[in-house]
């Protein structure tokens, strides 16, 4: 399904729950299962800064956690408060590309109600995966 106008007004919710004492920067994702639930995600800073766990991969690992699994996720939406809407780390791709469907749907946004769609695939070309440890 594509993007939807809720989306927006729901991973802006889920933004509101980051934990963001040290970069004040909040980062909401809003993860939509195939069987049409939802996981909000926000990111959870850390006084060890590598410690921090992003937004996108808090959704994700939510979802997961309640039983879900790859190719059962439907998209992801992002949110952030920035001139331009946000794009994934390298490790949040990394983490997609593992648990995601290659064509499914990044929505990323800002506060400015931008959007700009991507894919897990088009966000790490060429990434790597269990297929290449066979
Ligand atoms: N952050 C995310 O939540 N997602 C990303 O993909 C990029 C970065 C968070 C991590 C940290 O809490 C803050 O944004 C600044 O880097």
């Amino acid at each position: 399904m594509s993007y939807q106008s809720h989306y927006f007004q729901e991973v802006r919710k889920a933004q509101q729950r980051a934990y963001v004492p040290y970069s004040h920067f909040k980062v909401g994702a809003y993860l939509k299962t195939k069987d049409g639930r939802h996981f909000y995600g926000a990111n959870v800073e850390n006084a060890a800064y590598p410690a921090t766990i992003c937004a996108e991969r808090s959704s994700l690992v939510a979802a997961i956690s309640e039983g879900y699994r790859p190719g059962d996720f439907e998209s992801i939406t992002v949110t952030v408060d920035a001139e331009h809407p946000s794009s994934p780390c390298g490790t949040c791709r990394q983490v997609l590309k593992e648990l995601c469907d290659d064509d499914m749907p990044v929505y990323m946004t800002n506060h400015k109600g931008e959007m700009i769609k991507s894919t897990v695939a088009e966000l790490l070309p060429h990434g790597f995966s269990g297929k290449d440890l066979e």
